[in-house]
């Protein structure tokens, strides 16, 4: 097996005078200001159904940037059925062809669409360039070049021969077809589930998160001029619960693979369940959900560390990260100079549109995210054991923008410590120095979720302790670090509980979960 070796792709700086940011401006400036329609893209061609939602960036609410249809039922099932049509011929595609086709579409986006996907992502996703180059561009280049890689190991992975007695596993494609159900707030997780399931030898049926329809059109652009065979990915809009509905009592249904709402993925599961007779085979379920992710700092922790571990925790991406940092439990001996240093970062964090590249911070994705948000930031203000201490403030005249906001409770078991909130609301509790271990078990158990965590210490032992009482508090256990920016190749992502079934994006493993292996012995 001869593949390139995977790198990870260097993230733009965006400088002021720099060709990529010339480049992006430019991008972003022609899309604001023109209208896209975005039909379905069902066996290689799109689309349109006439029945159309307008793209708003979630920044400047009132301006259009285009539209995008909905499918109907029918559109569905035709994807279902062309995605079935061109299933034999794709599995049975050289796997070096495949490879190849995806291999391209990470060059296509580190060069010529790499303007294009960032701009999108900045204007119908409303990040910064930074947030959208580490995500959109930077992130699912990684995502394809290294699922090749993980691809390659796994074809190596062959059992023991003897000389009359040859043993092979054909690492074969799942029978019928796979769907994937993708969030708004990372485009290359968006990307990635079903491209690395295509890679595989299955065909999909893709269904966005209508608040990532423009950057997931880039996406199916680039597949397309890559080389993805039509029907091998199909992308439909609209109703999830009808799209779901239908896609799930398809008797070819093999496999599922979600990024989304915890609430959701155990609704399809269940749903999956309740068809479990009508399928040909037991499908796949891998889903990444929710966190309620935590930074726990040690009284030995460096106070300045702590408070840039939760600044950039908290505020990166507008806290919309699965990953991002939403409860911090901080030594009173430390906890002065922790507040000092963050709120001295927090003055430096710009709030505003995009197109403003000093801004750190943009507006929370839609109109649902922001009034929850609100409602808890409201409710703080009201309650006697919580304190807002930074931001508090909301705006959604223009653009659905939240202050970075920070949240003291005295109570560990406060509804802001518990709920996952999804947004740019950070909520701490000061432990006394030394009930550090009972703090740990708090830890543990004030959630459900288990996705990401960190522990700030200086003191060995207060490591030690953390790594052991926290084994299953997290997916993605950080030390001395922020617990976000998992980077492809180097931190496989994903969490236990109620955050997933953590097959790591980003892994060999995830990549096992699409294929079906037959063995084959022959004798001479
Ligand atoms: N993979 C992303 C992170 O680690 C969500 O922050």
């Amino acid at each position: 097996f001869n593949v390139p070796i995977a790198v990870n792709e260097p993230v733009k700086s965006y400088a002021p005078g720099s060709p990529e940011r010339e480049a992006v401006l430019q991008a972003y400036k022609a899309m604001f200001n023109s209208k896209v329609d975005v039909p379905l893209y069902i066996n290689g061609e799109d689309v349109t159904t006439g029945n159309t939602r307008q793209i708003s960036p979630p920044h400047d609410h009132k301006h259009s940037v285009g539209t995008y249809h909905l499918a109907e039922q029918n559109n569905v099932e035709d994807a279902i059925k062309t995605a079935l049509q061109a299933r034999d011929a794709w599995a049975n595609t050289p796997w070096e062809q495949r490879a190849a086709i995806f291999l391209k579409a990470a060059e296509l986006i580190a060069g010529p669409y790499r303007a294009k996907i960032n701009a999108a992502t900045m204007i119908a996703q409303s990040k910064t360039i930074h947030q959208a180059e580490i995500d959109s561009a930077c992130e699912l280049i990684d995502f394809l070049r290294f699922n090749v890689q993980f691809m390659s190991d796994i074809y190596m992975e062959q059992p023991e021969s003897t000389s009359d007695a040859w043993n092979r596993v054909e690492y074969r494609p799942l029978e019928g077809f796979t769907y994937a159900v993708t969030p708004f707030n990372f485009t290359a997780i968006a990307g990635n589930l079903p491209a690395c399931m295509a890679l595989m030898g299955n065909v999909v049926v893709w269904k966005p998160s209508d608040s990532q329809i423009y950057s997931a059109k880039v996406i199916m652009d680039v597949f397309k001029e890559a080389g993805v065979p039509a029907g091998v990915i199909n992308v439909v809009f609209g109703d999830p619960v009808m799209i779901t509905n239908t896609v799930l009592a398809s008797p070819d249904f093999s496999g599922l693979h979600f990024t989304g709402s915890t609430f959701v993925f155990k609704e399809l599961w269940k749903q999956i369940g309740q068809n479990i007779h009508n399928y040909k085979t037991y499908p796949r379920i891998v889903g990444e959900t929710g966190g309620k992710d935590f930074i726990v700092a040690h009284k030995t922790a460096n106070p300045k560390q702590v408070a840039t571990a939760i600044a950039r925790g908290a505020f990166e991406f507008q806290g919309q990260k699965c990953s991002a940092a939403s409860r911090v439990y901080v030594a009173k001996g430390i906890w002065e100079a922790v507040k000092n240093h963050l709120l001295t970062d927090l003055k430096s964090f710009k709030m505003g549109s995009p197109e403003d590249m000093s801004n750190f911070i943009t507006a929370v994705i839609h109109e649902g995210s922001f009034d929850k948000l609100a409602k808890y930031i409201d409710q703080a203000k009201a309650d006697d054991d919580a304190e807002i201490i930074a931001g508090g403030n909301y705006d959604k005249s223009k653009g659905y923008f939240i202050e970075p906001t920070v949240i003291v409770t005295k109570d560990p078991k406060y509804t802001t410590m518990c709920t996952e909130l999804f947004g740019p609301v950070v909520t701490i509790y000061v432990y006394e120095d030394d009930a550090y271990t009972e703090t740990l078990k708090l830890v543990d158990s004030t959630s459900e979720y288990a996705l990401t965590g960190a522990i700030l210490a200086a003191d060995r032992y207060a490591i030690v302790e953390a790594t052991k009482l926290l084994q299953n508090s997290a997916g993605n256990f950080y030390i001395n670090d922020k617990p976000t920016g998992a980077v492809v190749g180097q931190q496989p992502f994903g969490g236990a509980r109620a955050s997933g079934t953590n097959d790591k994006a980003g892994s060999a493993q995830n990549l096992l979960r699409w294929v079906s292996p037959r063995l084959i012995k022959e004798t001479f």
